[in-house]
């Protein structure tokens, strides 16, 4: 064992470049706690699974971070992740420009010191400051660090009614008040005490520093908040989670490592018998590491011998997800999101050699998006955040889990500066933490399971281009959950839908369009919200969109867009008795017949359907009366025939050459490429713009294969249903009017579209074409053979592509006839004398 200080010293050496594993905040992180605007929460994106793999492939796709999946994770704990950091009223109130009043002296952060430098160390540099604006660097960094914020806020009287925006799909059970609330048994308070009586020193020259001690106080030993803040936390459908311990269970698992105990062991005295002279890294990286905190933690501070796991915790919005309140200030070292994290990890972590050895060029992106997907999962449906409970047990053992955190628990004592000594009985501490964690798995984590899953989500994703104009007299506090609900439903993402924010006054850009989640809600804060140009004026805004997409449809045309996204175009309004005079009608029909594919929705507070209907498409599905609250709450529940409107516009299919001006002329031969995963359908829909008149030309639609994957792909047509399937018994269905044919691995499927409007005398009266794509495929356990799609523009490695190509479509439009315009300006005329008169 001789070899053994040496290692260490080594060891030691390099970790000194590590600026998150010292004992105070990271210079790189520093703006997120000095810069008042990035230090408030409310001005950073809500904390979501789907923003964090948004921001995760920013940085995978920045050309200056050229890192696989292993070295990616772990360079993003060592960049951003530093767990602990607290807030400590300087004891002058004179705030000094020179001291920041926030230093990592959370219990948790002793643990991720270890991490960093000794169980998932990084030979590579950190990330560069720039590689991700300040905002979202910031908002990386709560998603990874671990820390309990005790501070009084002030609306504590409201935390006990947070329940309400659990999502009741996520219910849980009633727990017993002893769940909650830790009972200090007096005896075993004093026997603790008595017999480890004395405090530890810490030798000012160690480099562990702890400055509660004698410094100043944390403001969780001075008045703690009966409700708590717990950083570091992620928002999913499957329960909040601690995104720190998922990343540390991935990257510790794509290097698998035993580590000698004495490596983790200050001064290298060991104060426990019987320990096991290695851990696995991925136990203290996750499972094993909470439980160590807890063990040592509530076995000193309180004497207990029975050790509790688990805190449930709400947030205080259901969409605004960026405040998680724990339900207890007590026993916080294993909460209900670091549960979540801590099995999310280790699971995803012992499957990485696998995973890595079927898709080697795999992405962390893509990992965390089919663990935390509905359907599929990571390469095998049972890889799915909804099978976590069913996952704990098969991977790991109670005996295997007991023995790992006895020695890490060993370790960590060495470590962390606590109340009390142990001095006997740690086996047992440890025992009850593992068989506590277990139960508790079992028993109170009633996420939504995988059954429910299946029955509460699609099995169709959207790309739909979603434009809102909003009207800005509604409140932020109102709208902000609404705006927030709709694209997390329509997946705005990379390979998803986008977003753009326009005026409902003006028609003005307020928000550019983006594909990033994390972008639009970085930009979209209470201070841009309140600078909108209020009120609403029609005539002017749908003017203004019109000529936007009209100069849309010719960029399309010039970038020989055949399609694959759907157009959407949702006013939200709060203003009463919008004025609708034939000259806001004129726009509505001008942009109704040049820009045929899109979709103009209305959703206002107030019934305004009799003013409104003259401006839609379909008068009976196109307008809703939505009832938005202060509270945000309900979103879900009023937006649902919104979204359900707008997942109902398929994709587009279109004749590039058409443009704007919608003149003669006709495609030719012209394909785009889309994808397809197992069991999923993709619906598109073809206006009859581009195939009113039958011209004796061959004009079809034809889907082939193009590349490999799995089962056959059934492909449906129907005049009527904008979702055609070959299910009779699916809703929806009307069988009559849908007709199906299946493609196998070769060959193609064509529908001709002649005389498909021979019995419609206008062109906006002869319904589209409406098609759908489906896989029949089904992902199973070990049925994953090999990626079959890996380019850059893959979303999963299994996804099925197809080619959608089209034949001689030609360009009609409603408004190349001269009625059009003249009725228009006899309209223009007519104001413009009633104005004078
Ligand atoms: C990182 O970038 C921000 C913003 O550009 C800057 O304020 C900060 O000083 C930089 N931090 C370091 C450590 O360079
Ligand atoms: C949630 O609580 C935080 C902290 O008190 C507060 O700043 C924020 O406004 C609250 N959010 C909502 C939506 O109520
Ligand atoms: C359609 O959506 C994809 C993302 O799914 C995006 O990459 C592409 O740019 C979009 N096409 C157009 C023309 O907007
Ligand atoms: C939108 O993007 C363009 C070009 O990138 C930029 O010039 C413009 O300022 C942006 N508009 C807004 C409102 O952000
Ligand atoms: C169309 O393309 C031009 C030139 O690239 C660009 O300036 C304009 O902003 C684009 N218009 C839209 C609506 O995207
Ligand atoms: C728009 O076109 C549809 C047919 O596609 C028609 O029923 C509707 O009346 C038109 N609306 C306007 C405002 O022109
Ligand atoms: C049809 O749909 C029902 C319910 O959606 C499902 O149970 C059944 O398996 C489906 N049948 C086929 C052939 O896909």
């Amino acid at each position: 064992m001789f070899w053994l200080p040496i290692l260490l010293v080594a060891a030691i050496g390099s970790a000194h470049g590590q600026q998150t594993a010292q004992t105070r905040v990271a210079d790189e992180l520093s703006e997120c706690y000095r810069d008042p605007n990035l230090l408030n929460r409310n001005n950073l994106p809500p904390v979501t699974m789907q923003v964090l793999i948004d921001i995760i492939r920013k940085i995978e796709d920045n050309p200056n971070v050229n890192m696989d999946l292993r070295q990616l994770s772990t360079v993003l704990l060592h960049t951003y992740r530093q767990d602990g950091i607290e807030f400590h009223q300087p004891e002058n109130t004179i705030t000094s420009s020179n001291v920041l009043p926030f230093a990592p002296t959370f219990h948790a952060f002793h643990r991720h010191r270890l991490l960093l430098t000794r169980l998932i160390p990084n030979n590579l540099q950190v990330l560069a400051n720039d590689t991700v604006s300040s905002v979202l660097k910031c908002t990386l960094h709560h998603m990874l660090s671990t820390t309990v914020d005790a501070r009084v806020r002030g609306d504590e009287s409201s935390c006990n009614m947070l329940s309400q925006y659990r999502s009741l799909r996520t219910a849980r059970s009633a727990r017993s008040i002893s769940e909650d609330v830790e009972i200090l048994k007096p005896a075993a308070l004093k026997s603790a005490t008595r017999r480890n009586g004395h405090m530890r020193h810490f030798d000012p020259n160690n480099d562990v520093e702890f400055s509660s001690f004698g410094g100043s106080l944390s403001e969780r030993q001075v008045v703690g908040s009966t409700c708590p803040l717990l950083d570091g936390v992620v928002n999913t459908p499957w329960g909040a989670v601690s995104a720190g311990h998922l990343i540390a269970g991935i990257a510790a698992g794509a290097q698998p490592q035993q580590v000698n105990i004495f490596e983790l062991v200050r001064d290298s005295t060991l104060n426990y018998r019987n320990v096991q002279q290695t851990v696995n890294s991925l136990f203290p990286a996750t499972l094993s590491g909470d439980l160590a905190e807890a063990v040592l933690i509530q076995g000193t501070e309180r004497g207990s011998t029975s050790i509790s796991i688990g805190t449930a915790g709400n947030w205080n919005s259901t969409q605004a997800t960026r405040h998680f309140m724990l339900q207890n200030r007590v026993n916080v070292e294993m909460t209900d999101p670091e549960i979540r994290g801590d099995i999310d990890g280790f699971v995803l972590g012992r499957s990485m050699t696998s995973l890595l050895g079927a898709f080697s060029s795999m992405k962390l992106s893509q990992l965390l998006d089919m663990y935390y997907s509905p359907r599929n999962g990571a390469l095998d449906p049972n890889l799915r955040a909804c099978n976590r409970r069913q996952l704990l047990p098969s991977y790991v053992t109670s005996e295997s889990l007991i023995s790992e955190t006895y020695a890490f628990a060993a370790a960590l004592d060495t470590n962390m500066p606590l109340r009390g000594t142990i001095v006997d009985g740690m086996e047992q501490l440890v025992t009850s933490a593992v068989t506590n964690l277990m139960t508790y798995a079992t028993n109170n984590m009633n996420d939504m399971n995988c059954a429910t899953t299946l029955t509460q989500s699609n099995d169709f994703r959207l790309n739909t281009h979603l434009y809102i104009a909003l009207d800005s007299s509604w409140s932020y506090a109102a709208v902000f959950p609404a705006i927030s609900h709709l694209i997390d439903s329509i997946e705005v993402g990379k390979f998803g839908s986008s977003i753009t924010l326009l005026s409902a006054f003006d028609g003005s850009i307020i928000i550019n369009t983006t594909h990033s989640l994390a972008d639009f809600y970085a930009e979209y804060t209470q201070n841009r919200h309140v600078q909108i140009p209020n009120g609403v004026n029609l005539e002017t805004s749908l003017n203004a969109i019109r000529l936007r997409m009209q100069d849309t449809l010719r960029n399309e045309s010039s970038a020989n867009y055949v399609g694959g996204n759907s157009t959407v175009l949702l006013y939200l309004i709060n203003s009463g008795n919008l004025q609708v005079n034939s000259a806001v009608q004129e726009h509505a029909r001008l942009l109704n017949d040049t820009v045929p594919d899109l979709r103009l929705l209305f959703a206002s507070s107030n019934n305004q359907y009799d003013t409104l209907w003259t401006l839609v498409r379909d008068m009976y599905s196109d307008i809703f009366t939505i009832n938005l609250n202060q509270a945000g709450t309900n979103v879900a529940n009023a937006m649902q025939p919104v979204l359900q409107r707008i997942q109902r516009v398929g994709r587009r299919i279109v004749n590039p050459i058409c443009g704007a001006a919608f003149a003669e002329g006709t495609s030719g031969t012209r394909q785009f490429i889309d994808a397809v995963e197992p069991g999923y359908v993709n619906f598109y829909a073809l206006s009859a713009n581009y195939f009113y008149v039958s011209d004796n030309v061959n004009r079809k639609v034809r889907i082939s294969r193009s590349g490999a994957g799995a089962g056959s792909l059934i492909i449906c047509s129907s005049r009527t249903n904008p979702q055609p399937r070959d299910n009779s018994t699916a809703s929806n269905q009307d069988t009559a009017a849908t007709a199906c044919q299946t493609l196998g691995a070769s060959g193609n499927v064509e529908i001709s579209l002649v005389d498909y409007c021979a019995d419609y005398s206008t062109i906006s009266s002869c319904p589209p074409l409406y098609l759908s794509i489906r896989s029949d495929a089904e992902l199973t356990a070990g049925s994953f053979a090999s990626a079959v799609c890996t380019d850059a523009s893959c979303r999963f490695p299994y996804n099925i592509r197809y080619q959608v190509q089209v034949e001689e479509l030609g360009c009609w439009s409603g408004a190349s006839s001269v009625t059009a315009s003249f009725i228009f300006i006899l309209a223009s005329l007519y104001f413009t004398l009633k104005g004078s008169l």
